[in-house]
């Protein structure tokens, strides 16, 4: 059996057409991802779609590197906090993990779409908070940047390199194992 589609075809592309998306699609995607499981199904996840009003100084969040984002017309600020979730033993603060979790039910629904949806990390996190007016106590985890296939105009060439090179893993022998640490896949 083949993996899913989504999964395969799901990709970190960064060539985003400035395109608007329409509102029953922007619902859709942040249905799928409150569709995610979470822990004693607290739902830690917070969900900011932004395209209107507020766009523009979460672009002023954003790094140089990830210049290219500034073209899509979806950016989704996933935040949480840790006392939205469960809280265990040894740091298993499940807040944000469950907050991915979310997000890739969100990206995947994007890639069943035909959009690129393209979490990030590289922002400001206090500037993108302000943004959209986070409570003090939330952080913005990841960004969303979602939009439809655009031009690559606005890519590096590193980017375009990645953009169009085949995907790079880890063989399962580095990260999997058979029953026992000491049993590399
Ligand atoms: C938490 C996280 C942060 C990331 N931050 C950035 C980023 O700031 N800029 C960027 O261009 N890509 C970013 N990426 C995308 C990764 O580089 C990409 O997922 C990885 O290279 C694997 O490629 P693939 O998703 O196409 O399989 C991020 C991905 C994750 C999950």
């Amino acid at each position: 059996m083949d993996i899913l589609t989504e999964i395969e075809n799901r990709r970190a592309l960064r060539a985003i057409a400035p395109e608007p998306l329409g509102e029953d699609q922007i619902e859709r995607l942040l249905r799928a991802a409150t569709l995610a499981p979470s822990c004693f199904n607290y739902q830690p996840w917070r969900l900011v779609a932004v395209t209107g009003d507020r766009l523009p100084a979460l672009r002023e969040a954003l790094t140089e590197g990830n210049k290219w984002a500034t073209r899509a017309p979806l950016i989704v600020v996933l935040a949480t906090k840790p006392s939205l979730d469960c809280r265990s033993d040894q740091g298993r603060d499940y807040a944000t993990f469950d907050l991915g979790l979310a997000a890739m039910s969100l990206m995947l629904q994007a890639t069943k779409e035909g959009l690129r949806a393209h979490p990030i990390a590289g922002y400001n996190p206090v500037k993108a908070a302000k943004a959209v007016g986070l409570p003090e106590d939330y952080t913005a985890f990841n960004l969303i940047i979602v939009g439809k296939p655009g031009d690559e105009s606005l890519l590096a060439e590193w980017q375009l390199e990645r953009e169009h090179g085949a995907r790079q893993r880890k063989a399962l022998s580095e990260v999997a194992f058979r029953d026992s640490w000491d049993r590399p896949w």
